[in-house]
């Protein structure tokens, strides 16, 4: 069965133009996901296509009104026969989307992307419509697309056949929670520069060994936070097999 996924967003452009394009385009030709995308303003309730208004309480910005949004779900919900789906906004406020999320929202049949820009969207479509609220990161996008497409080409590239090579999934940087290691390609040396002896060896003990050395020094270098996460979750492992 394929992933359905919508996103429903004020700039639809950016979302299909992202969607043609490598391993996640791939997955959308092959059929292994399908996208629909909702251009908010086919759902504004006059004729200037409006889906904004003034905050009440005054403030700076404006709010996209419940309207529009509401009225999408409507005609995505007569699409799909009402079938259970998981609708996810994107949003500085959200949780950090992390590895995990990603992995759990592959399960999924159907995922739903709402994406805000302006200042936001009204508070009661969050609470009617909204499952989970997701940040990409500690930053203010001027809109939640390209925050949609991050989770999106997360999510898609685990579907099963999404890489043709689905052992690179597995040993990527985040499943086992460390980084990656370095990566050569051919010449063994260019530019008087060498790729290191052990990977040109053959042995494939060994080479192993060496990569999560290198694996390893490299979380402890540059992410001490995923290097003292890796170190408990071994001695707790090591706990465990000791009682
Ligand atoms: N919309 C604006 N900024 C965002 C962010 N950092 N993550 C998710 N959605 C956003």
């Amino acid at each position: 069965m394929s992933l359905k996924i919508d996103v429903i967003s004020t700039f639809p452009g950016i979302v299909e133009t992202f969607a043609e394009m490598g391993i996640v385009g791939r997955a959308f030709k092959l059929g292994l996901a399908k996208l629909k995308v909702w251009n908010l303003r086919d759902f504004a309730d006059d004729r200037f296509k409006h889906i904004d208004d003034d905050p009440y309480g005054g403030g700076p910005g404006m709010v996209i009104k419940p309207d529009p949004i509401f009225r999408t779900f409507d005609a995505l919900e007569a699409m799909n026969s009402n079938e259970p789906r998981h609708v996810i906004f994107l949003t500085p406020q959200g949780k950090p989307f992390q590895q995990d999320d990603a992995e759990r929202l592959s399960q999924q049949n159907h995922l739903v992307f709402l994406c805000g820009r302006y200042k936001g969207i009204d508070e009661r479509v969050r609470e009617a419509l909204v499952d989970e609220e997701f940040s990409i990161g500690d930053y203010v996008l001027s809109g939640g697309e390209l925050a949609a497409f991050v989770m999106i080409d997360a999510i898609v590239r685990l579907l099963p056949d999404a890489t043709s090579d689905g052992d690179s999934v597995i040993s990527d940087t985040f499943p086992f929670g460390l980084l990656d290691a370095p990566l050569y390609t051919r010449p063994a040396e260019y530019r008087g520069m060498q790729v290191p002896e052990i990977l040109l060896s053959g042995n494939h003990a060994e080479i192993e060994k060496w990569r999560l050395e290198q694996r390893l020094e490299r979380t402890r270098q540059r992410r001490k936070d995923l290097y003292k996460q890796y170190m408990r979750r071994l001695e707790d492992r090591e706990n465990e097999q000791g009682q």
